[in-house]
């Protein structure tokens, strides 16, 4: 028997380990696969409504380092996680995504000369102020085995010298997730709830440090916003860390059309974007599921790690010139591309290909 640990820690992790952890259960009888929650994201409303909507079981190691600097944060997360290592002596530590608990657990393990698996490998912004592109950068030079989730990330994986043998292109987790809970996406009651029924409505995220660390930032933010809520209403599910400064900057947010709400859960967020006419973000995933369902993604950033989106999907970037989103917004609203399409092997099955490479690979 196998024993293989896959790690979350923020929220972006759920749903990509989530299809993961069902294909291990074909597997049952060789691999034991365990789940880790670090504890990076702690709120009820950031983690444990994941774990519940994406039927996880309850983490099987919780290590509880919550926030703190990004050097606290990433030190707590080995020195603790390197105790769950000694312990259960795995084959294999599976990491996601970019965030801190991604690098943090891939230096114990591979210190440890456990092999590590990194699932969406290869993707680069080229922007290294952003503390994510850190993390995949050294994620992706000391793992053993790369799964690719579009084609760019073969070739930024190819240019830092890894070996062929050590990349996998197999799609996209987080499209296996939106082609999973569908159905149960669809049979949401978010939308009465918040009192949307057939109205035209934009969804917002924002949370990366560089829009939102910076109250001044923020406002001019939403000085656009109220010029879109003119037309449309503006539904804002806030990070706890985007609430905290704008509520210490004093600027008055309230408007008739704005709805600013804590952070919501899969199934209902997945169903509010599903309906909108479309989404303004600073997320990575949300490119992804805004290309899979077809929907307009306005990006606010300057680069994206994830081109494909852009590329094939309807994501566009409008850079961070904040004074233009308005006029950005509705350029793009009214030159839709009609032809976008999902990227090859964003169909459901990655997981399924991640999961049969790694049983052949620790045979
Ligand atoms: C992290 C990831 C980012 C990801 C994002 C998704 C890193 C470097 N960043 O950023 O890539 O897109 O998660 O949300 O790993 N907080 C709470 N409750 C929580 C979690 C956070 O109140 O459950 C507040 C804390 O004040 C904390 C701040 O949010 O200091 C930021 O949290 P942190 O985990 O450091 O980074 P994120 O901005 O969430």
């Amino acid at each position: 028997m196998k024993k293989i640990i896959s790690v979350v820690g923020a929220r972006p992790n759920y749903m990509k380990v989530a299809p993961i952890h069902r294909a291990f259960q074909k597997y049952s009888k060789e691999i034991t696969h365990l789940i880790c929650h670090t504890g990076q994201h702690y709120d009820v409303n950031m983690s444990k409504i994941f774990f519940e909507e994406l039927e996880l079981p309850e983490p099987h190691f919780y290590l509880g380092v919550g926030s703190g600097s990004h050097s606290e944060q990433t030190a707590k997360i080995m020195i603790e996680f390197e105790k769950v290592l000694l312990n259960e002596k795995p084959d294999l530590v599976i990491v996601v995504g970019d965030v801190n608990s991604t690098i943090a657990c891939s230096l114990v393990a591979v210190k440890l000369g456990i092999k590590v698996a990194h699932v969406e490998a290869g993707l680069r912004s080229f922007d290294r102020s952003m503390p994510e592109e850190i993390n995949r950068l050294l994620t992706d030079q000391i793992a053993d085995y790369l799964f690719v989730t579009e084609k760019s990330g073969i070739e930024n994986l190819k240019n830092e010298g890894i070996p062929d043998e050590k990349i996998f292109f197999v799609g996209n987790t987080m499209s296996d997730s939106l082609v999973y809970y569908l159905p149960k996406i669809d049979k949401s009651q978010i939308l009465n709830e918040l009192n949307l029924l057939n109205e035209k409505y934009v969804v917002v995220t924002l949370h990366r440090p560089s829009n939102v660390d910076k109250s001044e930032n923020l406002i001019r933010i939403f000085e656009e916003f109220k010029k879109i809520a003119e037309k449309y209403k503006i539904v804002f599910p806030i990070h706890p860390r985007t609430k905290k400064v704008l509520q210490s900057s004093g600027y008055d947010y309230s408007h008739p059309n704005f709805l600013i709400v804590d952070p919501i859960g899969y199934i209902s967020f997945i169903k509010l974007v599903k309906n909108s006419i479309a989404v303004i973000t600073d997320s990575g995933g949300i490119q992804e599921e805004t290309t899979f369902l077809k929907i307009p993604c306005l990006t606010l950033r300057d680069n994206t790690e994830r081109p494909i989106t852009a590329e094939l999907g309807t994501n566009k970037l409008i850079g961070t010139q904040y004074d233009k989103i308005a006029l950005e917004f509705f350029k793009y609203l009214n030159s839709l591309k009609t032809d976008s399409t999902i990227p090859p092997l964003w169909d459901g099955k990655a997981a399924e290909r991640i999961t049969a490479k790694l049983v052949e690979l620790l045979k």
